[in-house]
């Protein structure tokens, strides 16, 4: 049974003697393990069941440790760097050839990132190197925002929970590609948008995979809970009176005769409780677990991106 802690210190033992950590960050609770070491490393994938194709993003104290993974830092990436950490932005820069090839999985490029959460910054300073931090789910499951939904990821183990209480954002980082030769590209979306990093840039962002630019992670349906999720636009009545059938809406509800949660119409606030609003409805056991398309609007990009992985279109 996996156990929570506030103890930094505790916390920090755990990951210096390569064990697993789960770690809160202002996005989502991670699954940290010491960049540098391969056996730390080789138990992300394991407990996670996630293929050693996937790369992990490697989460800093501060951008001044950047250019220990990254071989070069182009201006671009310097100036979201001033920008936005620490926060929700994940860059893709060139790897520096002495970092593990376990982390970038064969790639020659590695995701950096510094996180927001205080929690995660002060660990991260106290351990003073990379920490690769993958989603703290089961490979293909909802990433979790609260301790309590990591727990239920990772039931039979006994790792390690630092207790940071439920996550600000919701959704994973915005990643960047910054390559030198290519294009500034957006490799995926967040609740930092594209247009902050263009306005920060100077450029518009490329879009989707190119050249050196893969995003293994991106290729799957995943996110998805395990009722059958359909999302809407006009709630079908059959639905409605359906006692075994769970909703998630986004303003204006309409009565049903299954439970149902309303996450509004904010886009802050609906991609911080959608994570958790999944978990919850999903847990019930329903037959059917159906969900209210948001509005649309570049606020909702990362929203509509996570809905479209965790659900298919009913109408
Ligand atoms: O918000 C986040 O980014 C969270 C928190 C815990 O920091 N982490 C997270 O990690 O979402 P993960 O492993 O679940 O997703 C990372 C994504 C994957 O789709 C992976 O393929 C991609 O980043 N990625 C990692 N390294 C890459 C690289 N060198 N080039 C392209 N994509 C990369
Ligand atoms: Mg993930």
């Amino acid at each position: 049974m996996p156990t929570f802690t506030t103890d930094l210190d505790l916390a920090c033992d755990r990951l210096r003697t390569g064990e697993l950590l789960a770690l809160p960050t202002e996005t989502v609770y991670g699954l940290a393990a010491d960049a540098r070491n391969d056996a730390a490393v080789a138990k992300v994938f394991a407990l996670k069941g996630r293929p050693s194709s996937n790369p992990l993003i490697v989460h800093l104290a501060e951008a001044a440790q950047a250019t220990d993974w990254a071989a070069e830092i182009p201006q671009a990436a310097r100036r979201l760097m001033e920008a936005f950490w620490p926060g929700p932005l994940t860059l893709v820069l060139p790897a520096r050839d002495d970092i593990s090839r376990a982390v970038t999985a064969g790639q020659d490029s590695v995701a950096l990132r510094v996180p927001a959460h205080p929690l995660a910054r002060e660990l991260l300073q106290r351990f003073g190197g990379g920490l690769v931090a993958p989603s703290a789910n089961r490979y293909m499951s909802i990433s979790p925002t609260s301790p309590a939904h990591v727990r239920q990821q990772f039931e039979d183990s006994d790792l390690l929970i630092l207790d940071g209480g439920p996550c600000a954002v919701g959704l994973e980082s915005t990643i960047a590609g910054l390559l030198p030769g290519e294009p500034p590209r957006l490799l995926r979306e967040g609740m930092l948008t594209a247009s902050q990093i263009e306005t920060v840039l100077g450029e518009p962002l490329a879009r989707g995979e190119a050249g050196e630019l893969r995003v293994p992670g991106q290729h799957h349906r995943h996110y998805a809970p395990g009722t059958p999720t359909q999302r809407f636009q006009q709630a079908p009545s059959s639905a409605l009176q359906d006692p075994r059938c769970a909703w998630l809406w986004c303003g204006d509800a309409q009565p049903s005769a299954g439970p149902a949660l309303n996450l509004g119409n904010d886009p802050e606030r609906y991609a911080q409780g959608l994570y958790a609003a999944l978990y919850e409805l999903d847990n019930l056991g329903l037959d059917r677990l159906l969900i209210q398309n948001p509005p649309e609007g570049e606020a909702w990009a990362a929203v509509h991106d996570r809905l479209a992985r965790a659900s298919r279109p009913l109408d």
